[in-house]
């Protein structure tokens, strides 16, 4: 199979990403990639490689992760743009595009030497289809890192694998996802790639003005996945393999609502729900978590892995960074 996915070299949103490639590329690059560090085999496959991390949304923790992992495999971050949005000319009026061309001009080296891409711009911005515009105009690769309420692609393909390591499979798995499904593309991305698998059932758990897009529905419902919407989790809470929870995007301008009310249902993660719960099912949340999870009730439980787990086991964050460094790995290798 090849190594190149769909869109290759820019990753723009989780449909371009095939199981067959996630399965048979994808992960055991990034099992690669964990094994390496466990022996401190250190590959620097990136070294000469630049990133910019150009970052207009808020963020840590993706950019953190991006970041460890381009450094990680010897390449360079060589502009990282803190709240580009007040500082980048991007506030003077500059055009998305013209932005990225001028990044395009510093990243392009000597065209006689150029032997495949020698840079990445890491994109963040908050409006939704940014990235697609960004990579129109770029001759270098750009990476999605979030587009306003709009996709994460990255953050799919890394749930996948937190999924694939904890549970061993992703065909066949039931999953609610929970909370601000209007503005959380983390979400989208998800249940775009998830409607790629077979026999997966979706539960939806939401207030009724925050349902799921219409357009995703539809998608799911041709790619024969099985979809329901409710307002309370805890109708759902023993039947599925994972809890996907998300925090209210008040960023993108939703705003709070009371998570356990009659009139919006329940969207908490609790010691309630906890009890209803499968035993091997899995919690996850992209963080940052605000009060969606009442963390010191659930936190310690073995099946809560979105931020640190117990015996060696895959936390949702360590994924992030073999995930991308497998990423960008398949982005400047050479042998494709
Ligand atoms: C998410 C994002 O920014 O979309 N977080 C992340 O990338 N780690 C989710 C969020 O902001 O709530």
């Amino acid at each position: 199979m090849s190594m190149k996915f769909e869109g290759y070299p820019h990753i723009i949103d989780s449909h371009q990403f095939s199981p067959e490639w996630i399965n048979e590329i994808l992960f055991p690059l990034a099992n690669r990639m964990e094994k390496r560090e466990c022996i401190g085999n250190k590959v620097k496959s990136l070294v000469g490689k630049e990133m910019v991390s150009f970052f207009v949304g808020e963020s840590l923790r993706t950019r953190a992760s991006f970041e460890i992992a381009f450094r990680r495999l010897g390449g360079e971050v060589i502009f990282g743009s803190e709240a580009a949005r007040k500082f980048s000319s991007m506030a003077k009026g500059e055009s998305l595009e013209d932005t990225i061309v001028v990044l395009n001009e510093y990243l392009m080296k000597c065209n006689e030497s150029f032997d495949g891409y020698s840079g990445v711009i890491v994109l963040r911005t908050d409006q939704e289809g940014d990235a697609a515009r960004a990579a129109e105009v770029s001759q270098v690769p750009v990476i999605n890192a979030g587009d306003g309420p709009g996709q994460h692609p990255t953050q799919a393909l890394l749930d996948l694998y937190t999924i694939q390591k904890h549970l061993g499979g992703i065909n066949g798995i039931s999953i609610a996802m929970i909370g601000d499904l209007v503005g959380s593309r983390t979400i989208h991305s998800l249940a775009y790639l998830l409607g790629k698998y077979s026999d997966v059932k979706m539960y939806f758990v939401s207030p009724e003005h925050l349902q799921i897009r219409a357009g995703i529905k539809e998608y799911l419902l041709r790619h024969n996945i099985a979809v329901q919407e409710l307002r309370d989790l805890r109708e759902v809470a023993g039947l599925v393999d994972v809890f996907y929870q998300t925090r209210t995007q008040t960023n993108f301008g939703t705003e709070k609502w009371d998570r356990k009310d009659e009139t919006n249902g329940f969207t908490i993660i609790d010691k309630e729900v906890l009890s209803l719960a499968k035993k091997n099912a899995i919690i996850l949340h992209p963080l940052p978590c605000t009060d969606e999870i009442i963390r010191e009730e659930v936190d310690e439980d073995p099946r809560a892995v979105y931020l640190k787990t117990k015996n060696g086991k895959m936390s949702q964050v360590r994924a992030g960074v073999y995930i991308r460094q497998a990423l960008f790995s398949l982005i400047f290798s050479s042998e494709q």
